[in-house]
């Protein structure tokens, strides 16, 4: 039986995590995604093409993947019935083949996503920046026991009784009449479309993980994000880090043998929250643009810094990282030197451990950083032997500092960029 791995972000999200698991799934015909919802991202190249993924697990470009929505996905159904059509517009046939959704995954509907802006609005200055798809409120609901779920929607009678009032939903968001019922039966619409895809995905990836296992399962967000582990409240409303994959499909967690951390050669984040090794000014305007740097949901420009090894440390503690996949090293060629965290300064004291009681955003964390000689560009690398000696330095003090192996690493956009280390 081949090894179960679960494929999760080591920083704040937008590692490459969907690049890695599109490559590993040339090689395994299960992709399974297990939280999070249409606030991800993923962005795939191949042979020149693009493709952006936000609830389609990152199989679906391989003809004989099946692809599985598990029960720890949030899923705007509206959101979803679209995305299979732009995919199908680009020549992705998503199919009750190919696809399989839990009918128990909770459902984010548009008076989510109007509560989750007018919370933002609210919060002034202590915004947490959240790419307002209704995560948090939808959350809210599933937690107090009042949610709205996939299968509710096959009955019109349960789904009006879960949505709030046509007087509510005039009153806080200013939705009328017309509006308020067209809206019911949209999703009244979107409930019976995705009907044939409903399948028992616990049952389902059980069953293969039993038999012949070389599951993938696909984070989204990542490990400092996560609602209990991460830099808190600036974090999404779920669990993100590996284990949770077992609680989002309903498995044992016995099947999870393998666990990559997938770590951008530097950092970034989109929203608000602590970021100690924010680079600034025209160097990182240079690192953003050279990297295209945006939100792949929101298109709001990520914040870039350098690597931070404490964060990867405690990130590769909460996951349990068995290897790591390194991205983005094109991406930071062309520079002198590279600084990489190895500690936190913090009113004087050391912190080489994420001092997770610390990390508000109002605190002053300083830094302590090692220069590494950076590396020319490079192209059309196919084997680890080609790179630049100074990347093979990187690599080298990123496993040492993280104490963890590197399994994978991106050189480029397209899938064929993407290099498998021997071990
Ligand atoms: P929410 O998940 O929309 O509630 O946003 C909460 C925080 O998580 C914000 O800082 C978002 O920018 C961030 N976030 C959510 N999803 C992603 C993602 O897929 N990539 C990067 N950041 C994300
Ligand atoms: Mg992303």
């Amino acid at each position: 039986m081949q090894k179960n791995t679960v494929i999760v972000g080591s920083q704040f999200g937008d590692e490459g995590k969907g690049k890695i698991v599109d490559f590993l799934a040339q090689q395994s015909d299960m992709v399974v995604r297990f939280q999070g919802g249409n606030n991800a991202g993923h962005t795939l190249w191949v042979n020149g093409k693009k493709t952006i993924l936000h609830l389609i697990p990152s199989g679906v470009l391989h003809k004989n993947t099946i692809n599985i929505i598990a029960s720890g996905v949030v899923v705007d159904p509206i959101a979803l019935i679209e995305e299979i059509g732009s995919l199908a517009d680009h020549g992705v046939e998503v199919t009750t083949n190919n696809l399989v959704i839990s009918p128990t995954c909770h459902v984010i509907t548009k008076f989510h996503i109007l509560q989750d802006a007018k919370e933002e609005n609210s919060r002034g200055a202590n915004q947490i920046g959240t790419t307002k798809r209704g995560i948090g409120p939808v959350n809210v609901d599933r937690v107090a026991r009042r949610g709205l779920r996939l299968i509710d929607l096959l009955d019109i009678d349960v789904l009006r009784s879960k949505l709030p009032t046509e007087l509510q939903a005039a009153s806080e968001f200013g939705i009328y009449n017309k509006e308020y019922h067209q809206y019911v039966d949209a999703l009244y619409a979107a409930g019976s479309f995705l009907q044939g895809y409903f399948g028992d995905t616990s049952y389902i990836v059980d069953s293969k993980a039993k038999k012949d296992g070389n599951i993938l399962f696909e984070g989204a967000q990542s490990g400092l994000l996560d609602v209990d582990h991460g830099t808190y409240p600036y974090v999404t409303s779920a669990n993100c880090v590996a284990g949770f994959a077992s609680v989002g499909c309903g498995i044992s967690p016995q099947y999870l043998s393998n666990i990559i951390g997938v770590v951008k050669a530097y950092t970034t984040r989109v929203g608000a929250g602590p970021f100690p090794t924010l680079i600034g000014g025209q160097l990182e305007e240079r690192i953003r643009s050279k990297g295209n740097e945006y939100g792949a949901t929101t298109g709001r420009p990520r914040k870039i810094g350098w690597l931070d090894c404490v964060a990867l440390r405690y990130s590769a503690r909460i996951n349990g990282f068995n290897s790591l996949a390194i991205t983005r090293l094109d991406t930071l060629a062309g520079l002198e030197e590279v600084k990489v965290c190895v500690a936190y300064k913090i009113n004087d004291i050391i912190y080489h451990e994420m001092p997770v009681d610390r990390l508000c955003a109002s605190i002053n964390i300083e830094p302590i950083y090692e220069k590494i000689s950076g590396w020319k560009d490079f192209t059309n690398i196919k084997s680890i032997n080609e790179l630049p000696a100074e990347v093979l330095t990187y690599l080298n003090f990123i496993s040492r500092q993280v104490e963890c192996p590197i399994s994978i690493i991106s050189v480029g956009a397209e899938r064929s960029d993407t290099i498998k280390c021997p071990s």
